[in-house]
């Protein structure tokens, strides 16, 4: 629908940023904390950082948490790392850990910031990955559960919001590059019993906290890219749809409505999959109704349709930065992705598209009627401090207010979103740049080769953003 006037964000809508725990703590090995896969992957990644220290934020919460309180936020997503809180098999928890997310939390209660707490952002601990072969194995559900209901007991009292795996769906769909994937040859099978025994643990998660968290509300946080037909040809549109069963709806569809949908029951069949469903475990899915859907979204893609003769292509993401760098998957019979020709593109061949939040929204909101918020939406970019000492980044304001209004007119067309949350408050870790692809609204003094002062300098960005919040979106 088109509306005459700018939209307008409910009384009560939160406003905040995001981050993860490995990208933006570093602190690797202090107060207890052990080894995580992501820390061994991220290193694997050289030329870029790893994460020992990235914006040490570990270190600089209070000072990080005063900058977001002065910008006006009333919400703030970040991820509690599980090797913190158990560095080891003993099943004793690391008092030393807890004190830092208390403290944390604390900090962000002192200025009436509402902190949105994810459980599981790609750490997971090196002994855990030892003991389970990583998510292969089911002794990692109840190590899991473990791990999620001492969350639950230590910080329920004061966190309300908990999200179970970030992008669950991405872990899968790019198992090798996220560190998920242990054996490329058979991941073709393997990946269907690797996400069963993870739902199992989202499932133990939506359970526990609604034991233990008194008026606690959890969900889970897809990593959303929208699917667009290539063109109006029929065969386009089933491509689009067959996209987006196998990267999203197969997700989405367990989560809200609790069961393996049609497609993918269907799937399975053709292709001789076992996906490793044993008894008992759809009733224990069953009882995990969640409570919304938290959901990352940068970009769209484009789909159109690939005869079944065609020669399967793995997806190869851009990870160097210099755009054309990328080859497009193609999944014979089913649908192979394109570039948009009414779009933009990033340096790192991403879909600048803010339609795209729009018609996400609209989407999950007629397929689930549940309430929404967005965890992850930004602008990757190489910034620099320019010779005043300001960070100026105009593409990431014009990025934001195009996605931010187009969020707006969601709301408007009936969406029920409830908070806003950016990628990221301050730089931090990218997945595979290091710190040279930078989300923050804040920039963080230091580089992939040198490490600097570390110096906290409130982009242009962030002036906007606070100007944006502070009037709950009507100052543009
Ligand atoms: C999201 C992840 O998918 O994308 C974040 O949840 C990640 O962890 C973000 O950092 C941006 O991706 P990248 O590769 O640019 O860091």
């Amino acid at each position: 629908m088109y509306y005459k006037n700018d939209p307008l964000f409910p009384k009560n809508f939160m406003w905040g940023a995001s981050s993860s725990a490995w990208q933006v703590e570093g602190a690797v090995n202090e107060d207890g904390r052990t080894s995580a896969i992501i820390d061994i992957n991220s290193k694997k990644k050289k030329p870029y950082t790893d994460n020992s220290i990235t914006a040490d934020h570990y270190h600089r919460y209070k000072e990080d948490v005063k900058l977001m309180a002065e910008a006006g936020f009333s919400s703030y997503r970040f991820s509690i790392s599980w090797p913190r809180i158990y560095p080891d098999a003993s099943g004793v928890p690391n008092q030393k850990g807890i004190e830092f997310y208390n403290n944390l939390i604390n900090e962000l209660k002192k200025y009436n910031i509402e902190p949105i707490v994810t459980l599981y952002h790609y750490d997971m601990p090196v002994w855990v990955d030892e003991m389970f072969n990583g998510w292969y194995d089911r002794g990692i559900i109840e190590k899991f559960d473990e791990y999620v209901r001492t969350c639950f007991r230590e910080f329920g009292d004061r966190v309300k919001y908990w999200l179970s795996i970030n992008e669950q769906n991405m872990q899968i769909c790019y198992g090798e590059w996220l560190g998920v994937c242990k054996n490329k040859d058979t991941w073709f099978e393997d990946k269907w019993k690797v996400n069963h025994i993870m739902n199992l643990c989202h499932a133990k998660a939506v359970i526990a906290c609604h034991e233990l968290v008194e008026g606690g509300k959890i969900g889970p946080v897809p990593g959303y890219v929208p699917i667009y037909p290539y063109s109006a040809n029929p065969e386009d549109q089933i491509a689009a749809m067959n996209a987006e069963e196998l990267t999203e709806k197969v997700w989405n569809d367990l989560y809200a409505h609790r069961k393996y949908n049609g497609f993918i029951q269907s799937y399975w069949k053709e292709n001789n999959i076992n996906p490793g469903i044993q008894e008992g475990d759809m009733e224990l899915i069953e009882q995990a109704k969640i409570d919304f859907f938290a959901l990352n979204c940068y970009r769209s893609n484009t789909a159109k349709a690939c005869d079944i003769n065609e020669e399967p292509q793995e997806y190869l993401l851009n990870k160097s930065g210099v755009k054309g760098n990328l080859i497009f998957p193609k999944v014979p019979g089913l649908y192979q992705l394109t570039y948009n020709p009414f779009v933009e593109y990033t340096d790192w061949d991403w879909e600048i598209d803010p339609v795209a939040i729009r018609y996400m929204l609209r989407y999950v909101w007629d397929h689930y009627q549940l309430p929404m918020m967005i965890t992850e939406n930004g602008y990757g970019a190489y910034d620099k401090v320019s010779p005043d000492g300001k960070v100026h980044d105009p593409e990431r304001i014009k990025f934001l207010r195009d996605q931010i209004y187009q969020m707006g007119l969601a709301i408007m067309d009936g969406c029920e979103v409830i908070s806003y949350n950016l990628w990221s408050f301050t730089d931090l870790l990218s997945t595979g740049n290091g710190m040279a692809k930078r989300y923050g609204l804040v920039y963080i003094n230091t580089t992939d080769e040198e490490l600097l002062d570390l110096k906290r300098i409130p982009k242009d960005s962030y002036y906007w953003y606070s100007n944006l919040i502070k009037s709950n979106g009507r100052n543009w």
